[in-house]
């Protein structure tokens, strides 16, 4: 069944759990977040960037998510529209069917110039009034994603801070989010805590201080009603950049959020977690490893099968981990 965000996350915060949000542009993205939600029994949060819509059409992510509801009827599914640039994108997706959509007024309409407080309230606040009278959740974020190491806010096509952002910008002021989140009625706030979008966060392993865990503990404090967000969340799986790697791939050195580290920011708040880097790597490992090793295939499905059985792991290990199995 098609369900709001907040009905998710009022439940996992109730029980304590995080829930993935899983980024999906393709149907075999979307057939094994589901067969991963279905083995684990885990209700389900799938997004559609601006360029996941550019890439397979509004349309056709629409009906591939309605499509997964009338297959997997027992499992919740909540419909997400991910970084929204303005209030007319996130009607639309209303309009859509959506039932949530982020509203990432923290960056201007070109996804790229940080904005000010005051901008980012208004655009927060207009998109709440639209969405809740339309019963559908919104997202706000407070705070510019980037890594704590680098300072750099990712390289995913289309959102993401220019330059290098200072230590303050890359972490969520816990009285300006309480101010936030009244002035806006927002259902779930994105914050930022150290991570950034992509496959490029860290150059070392992460330490327990990479991440500002304690950053997220005092935002909690300050706004315990309200769900947090943390959006950066890819793990860079090494075993996937091994695979990469031995099959043709140049990906260099890379680290991502331990997801030790995520369960601990979920202790303390955290419900929705975002992962599109992930099921990427998996994904391509998997075709670069099937090509390589059978050079003579040419049916796309046979390599595509290889990518729905790889992303599925991952899903699988995250419900796990994040606490969301058995919980649809
Ligand atoms: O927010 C970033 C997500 O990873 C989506 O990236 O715009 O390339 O689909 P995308
Ligand atoms: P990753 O790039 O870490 O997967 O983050 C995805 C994300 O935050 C989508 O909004
Ligand atoms: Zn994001």
């Amino acid at each position: 069944a098609l369900i709001s965000m907040r009905q998710l996350l009022d439940h996992a915060a109730e029980q304590g759990y995080g829930i993935p949000a899983f980024n999906v542009n393709n149907l075999e993205q979307m057939r094994a977040i589901m067969e991963a939600a279905a083995k684990t029994d885990s209700p389900v949060i799938v997004q559609a960037s601006a360029g996941a819509r550019k890439y397979a059409g509004s349309n056709f992510l629409k009906h591939m998510i309605l499509a997964a509801i009338e297959e997997f009827p027992h499992i919740p599914v909540c419909m997400h529209q991910d970084h929204g640039t303005s209030p007319a994108v996130c009607q639309r997706s209303i309009a859509l069917g959506f039932s949530s959509v982020m509203m990432d007024g923290s960056l201007g309409t070109d996804g790229k110039t940080p904005t000010s407080y005051e901008y980012n309230v208004d655009v927060t606040r207009r998109t709440v009034e639209m969405a809740h009278a339309c019963g559908v959740s919104v997202e706000g974020e407070l705070g510019c994603l980037g890594s704590l190491e680098t300072g750099m806010a990712g390289e995913e096509d289309g959102i993401g801070a220019e330059g290098v952002l200072s230590h303050d910008q890359m972490l969520t002021d816990p009285d300006e989010a309480a101010e936030f989140v009244k002035a806006t009625n927002v259902d779930a706030l994105a914050i930022a805590c150290g991570t950034s979008h992509g496959a490029y966060k860290f150059t070392k392993p992460p330490t327990g201080d990479t991440l500002a865990i304690g950053r997220i503990k005092e935002i909690h404090a300050r706004i315990p009603n309200t769900h947090l967000v943390m959006h950066g969340s890819s793990s860079v799986p090494q075993e996937w950049l091994a695979i990469i790697n031995e099959f043709g791939g140049e990906i260099p050195e890379t680290y991502g959020v331990p997801v030790e580290q995520i369960v601990e920011g979920i202790k303390y708040g955290v419900r929705k977690v975002n992962i599109d880097t992930d099921l990427r790597l998996a994904s391509t490992g998997a075709v670069r490893r099937f090509m390589a090793q059978n050079p003579s295939e040419f049916d796309p499905r046979k390599f595509l099968k290889e990518t729905i059985s790889a992303m599925r792991d991952i899903c699988i290990a995250r419900y796990e981990a994040f606490g969301t199995a058995g919980n649809a």
